[in-house]
């Protein structure tokens, strides 16, 4: 069973998730997970404007995804950082060139899910992660979340991402807030979760 983690990331942050979620995957028998990011998209200039390439050089050894490569997957787990309330657009031009698969029906029947990224609290996790659902339905996918038996989905009492639809975190006003072992575990489950999903699915 092909457990693929793609996601985009500036700060840093959905990059922790990411290799969580992956982690998770690789604890089920039989999962061989990999782990990606998108091509980054923003002009030189914009980038160091955005401080961010020593947040970016630490990730700068994960590979390139390919559009193609989804083909070889059973189970896709995608990470991207809000914008406005939406997927980043990197994350985008990259489902935007999946075109060909979806006329083929090459996704039909895989198991999909979403995990991400806000500055705040109410800054629309669930807005980015619901919205970026209907993409795997379009394309024929299972969706799959977070078992609400994770309790990272039942922090009440303080300041936590992680919802149901999906794992997240939460950056902070500055950014330097970064995912708390409590994010990072219901990252991991959902990772898990998905990947024990598959293996029941897609056993060979
Ligand atoms: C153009 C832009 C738009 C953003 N929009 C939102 C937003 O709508 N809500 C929010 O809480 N954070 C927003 N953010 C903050 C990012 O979500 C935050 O930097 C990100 O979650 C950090 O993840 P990363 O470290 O993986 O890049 C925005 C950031 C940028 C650059």
């Amino acid at each position: 069973m092909n457990v693929q983690v793609i996601f985009y990331s500036l700060y840093g942050h959905v990059w922790q998730m990411a290799e969580a979620v992956a982690a998770g995957a690789g604890e089920v028998q039989g999962a061989k997970v990999s782990l990606w990011q998108v091509a980054e998209l923003m002009p030189d200039d914009a980038l160091a404007a955005s401080g961010a390439r020593e947040t970016r050089s630490r990730f700068a050894h994960i590979p390139v995804a390919q559009p193609a490569q989804l083909e070889e997957a059973d189970v896709i787990l995608f990470g991207t950082p809000t914008r406005y309330g939406m997927m980043a657009a990197q994350m985008k031009q990259f489902i935007d060139q999946t075109g060909g698969l979806w006329v083929r029906g090459a996704l039909i029947g895989k198991l999909g899910g979403v995990f991400g990224s806000t500055n705040s609290q109410h800054g629309g996790q669930e807005a980015t992660l619901l919205s970026f659902h209907t993409v795997l339905l379009g394309l024929g996918m299972l969706v799959v979340g977070v078992p609400p038996s994770a309790p990272g989905l039942h922090a009440g009492d303080t300041l936590s991402g992680g919802t149901p639809y999906g794992a997240t975190t939460l950056a902070g006003p500055d950014g330097s807030r970064q995912p708390t072992p409590l994010e990072l575990e219901t990252a991991r489950l959902q990772g898990r979760h998905a990947a024990a999903l598959g293996a029941r699915l897609f056993a060979r």
